[in-house]
C-alpha cells in the first residue's frame, strides 16, 4: 500500500509489522572489492554475507507470514496422497478456477515438463517475451522462441502502462509464416521479466485467445508475478477499478489454457506449479512428473512447502500483499529519477532496474555494461544486484555473443524485506555512483560456461577499474563504510 503525507509526498507503508529478523553486515569497500574480485565480477558468485542488502531477486527469498509458517507445522508428508496436496489443490481452486494442479520444485521445472511434452523440433514459441529458463528449455528441446512485443517494450523511458503486452500484428504474421502446426503454444509471462517487470493487459490476453484458439493453438501464462500483474491491470485497465485481485486472477486463469508457475516470486514460498481446467494436456504432461520431479502429489516440493504455498497463493490476492512490492518499487524508482539515476519507467512489479546503456554509455555491449554495472554497484554500496542482459544471453548456436536488447541491472525488490531507509540507502550510493560513472570500465569473461553463463561465469575489468573505483569509494566516505 502507498500512504499520502501532508506535506503531499507518497510513500510505501508496511501492512505488517516485524516481528522476526535477519541480521545482516555492511563490510567496507576494501573487502567488498576482494569480494567480487573472489567472485570473478559476477554477483551470483558472492556469497551471502558479504551483502549488505540483497537485491539480486525475489524469488525465494520474500519474507513468510505467520500464517505460512503456521502452516508448515501441519504438513503430511506421505510419499503419495499427502493431504497437504489436497489442499493445495483447493487453494489452487479457489485462487485459480482451475482443477487439475501438477506441483513441481520451481518454475523451471515446469517449464521443462512444457518443453519436453508440447516442443518439438522445429517447432517455435511465440511469446510477449522470454525468460532464461523458459528459453533454456524450449530451445533444448529443438524450439525456437519468437518475442513478438510493442515497439514500445524496448523503451526504457515509457510511459506506457502495459509493456508487457503481444503484438497483435506480429502475432498474426508469426502465425501464418510458421503454421499453426508449427507453434507449440503462445506464452504469455505475467509481469514480464526481463522487460522491467512489466504488465500484460487482459484485453491483450483476450484478443490473443481469439485469435489462435480457432487455430487450435493453447495460450500459457507463465503466473510467477500474477499477483502484481493483477495489481496493475487493477490500477490502470479500464474496467477493473473495481474487481478484485482475486477477480482478475480468475480471470486470467479462464482465459488461458494452462497456467505455471514459479511459486518463489508472488506466492513468496519455494515450489512451483502447473494447473489447467484441460484434461488433455494435463494427461500430456502427467505422466512425465514423477520421471523428473516426483510423486503425483508433491513433485519435488517438501510437504512444508506445499502448505506454505496454499497459505502464500490466498494471500497474494490480498490488496496490500498484492500491491507490497509494487509501491515500494514505485516509490524507489521514483527517487532515482529525482536525483537523475537512469532507471525503466513506469516503474514494474519486480525491481527498479537501472539502465546500464544511460548509466555508462561509454561501455559497448561486448564489453557487457550491465554486468560491469552490478560489479561497481557492489563496490559502492554492499548492494547486490542481477545482470539482465548481455551476460544474461547465452551465445548463438555458431557461438557468437548475442546482444540484448536491453542491458539492465535488476535491484530487486523481494516482498517485505527492505524498510525506507534501504531505499534511502540505495539511492544515495548509486548517485554517487553515477557521478564517478566514467571510473566504471567494462568486462570480459576468462571463464564462461555454454548454458546459462550468467550464473557461473566469472569476468575481469578492463583496464583494471575495480580497485579505482573501491579507492575513490573510500577517500569520499572513509575506511569504515
Ligand atoms: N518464469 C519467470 C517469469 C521467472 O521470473 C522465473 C524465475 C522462472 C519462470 C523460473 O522459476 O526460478 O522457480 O525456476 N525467476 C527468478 C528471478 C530466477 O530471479 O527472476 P524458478
Amino acid at each position: 500500500m502507498s500512504i499520502l503525507l501532508s506535506n503531499g509526498t507518497e510513500i510505501p507503508i508496511e501492512m505488517h509489522k516485524i516481528r522476526i529478523v535477519q541480521k545482516v553486515r555492511l563490510s567496507p569497500a576494501r573487502e567488498r572489492l576482494q569480494a567480487i574480485e573472489e567472485a570473478g565480477y559476477n554477483t551470483f558468485l558472492l556469497r551471502s554475507r558479504d551483502i549488505f542488502l540483497d537485491m539480486l531477486t525475489d524469488s525465494g527469498t520474500n519474507a513468510m507470514t505467520d500464517f505460512q509458517q503456521a502452516a508448515m507445522m501441519h504438513a503430511d508428508d506421505a510419499y503419495a496422497g499427502s493431504e497437504s496436496f489436497y489442499r493445495l489443490k483447493d487453494a489452487v481452486s479457489e485462487v485459480f478456477g482451475l482443477e487439475y494442479i501438477l506441483p513441481v520444485h520451481q518454475g523451471r521445472a515446469a517449464e521443462h515438463l512444457l518443453a519436453k511434452t508440447f516442443v518439438k523440433p522445429g517447432h517455435v514459441v511465440p511469446m510477449n517475451y522470454h525468460f532464461t529458463t523458459t528459453r533454456a528449455h524450449f530451445e533444448l528441446c529443438g524450439g525456437t522462441v519468437l518475442e513478438l512485443y510493442t515497439d514500445e517494450a524496448l523503451n526504457t523511458q515509457s510511459t506506457a502502462l502495459f509493456k508487457g503486452n503481444i503484438d497483435l500484428d506480429r502475432l498474426r504474421e508469426a502465425l501464418e509464416k510458421h503454421g499453426a502446426q508449427n507453434v507449440s503454444f503462445v506464452r504469455m509471462e505475467a509481469t514480464t521479466n526481463l522487460l522491467g517487470g512489466q504488465p500484460f493487459s487482459l484485453a491483450n490476453l483476450k484478443a490473443i485467445k481469439a485469435m489462435i484458439e480457432p487455430l487450435g493453438i493453447f495460450l500459457v501464462v507463465d503466473g510467477s508475478l500474477i499477483s502484481e500483474n493483477a495489481h496493475f491491470i487493477r490500477q490502470r485497465e479500464s474496467g477493473y477499478e473495481n474487481a478484485s485481485i482475486k477477480d482478475i486472477i480468475r480471470e486470467i486463469a479462464a482465459v488461458a489454457d494452462l497456467v505455471y508457475l514459479s511459486g518463489r516470486k508472488s506466492c513468496s514460498v519455494r515450489g512451483g506449479m502447473i494447473a489447467t481446467n484441460r484434461k488433455d494436456l494435463y494427461e500430456a504432461i502427467r505422466p512425465w512428473l514423477p520421471v523428473y520431479e516426483g510423486f503425483f502429489t508433491y513433485g519435488g516440493m517438501s510437504s512444508r512447502e506445499i502448505e506454505a504455498m496454499a497459505v502464500g497463493m490466498r494471500e497474494m490476492t490480498e490488496p496490500d500483499v498484492a500491491s507490497s512490492a509494487a509501491d515500494a518499487i514505485k516509490y524507489f524508482v521514483n527517487r532515482c529519477i529525482e536525483e537523475g539515476i537512469p532507471v525503466v519507467t513506469p516503474p514494474g512489479g519486480l525491481a527498479c532496474h537501472l539502465d546500464a546503456m544511460r548509466f555508462i554509455p561509454h561501455i559497448p555491449q561486448t564489453q557487457y555494461p550491465a554486468g560491469a554495472l552490478g560489479a561497481a554497484v557492489y563496490i559502492a554500496s554492499g548492494i547486490r544486484g542481477m545482470e539482465r542482459g548481455s551476460v544474461s544471453m547465452d551465445r548463438d548456436r555458431e557461438g557468437n555473443d548475442v546482444p540484448s536488447d536491453l542491458e539492465l541491472l535488476r535491484l530487486a525488490v523481494p516482498r517485505r524485506i527492505f524498510t525506507m531507509s534501504h531505499y534511502e540507502y540505495a539511492v544515495d550510493r548509486l548517485k554517487w555512483l553515477y557521478a564517478h560513472r566514467d571510473m566504471v570500465g567494462g568486462l570480459e569473461f576468462f571463464e564462461e560456461p555454454p548454458v546459462l553463463r550468467f550464473f557461473a561465469g566469472r569476468m575481469q575489468p578492463l583496464g583494471g577499474w575495480g580497485p579505482a573505483l573501491a579507492k575513490k569509494f573510500e577517500e569520499d566516505f572513509g575506511p569504515a563504510c
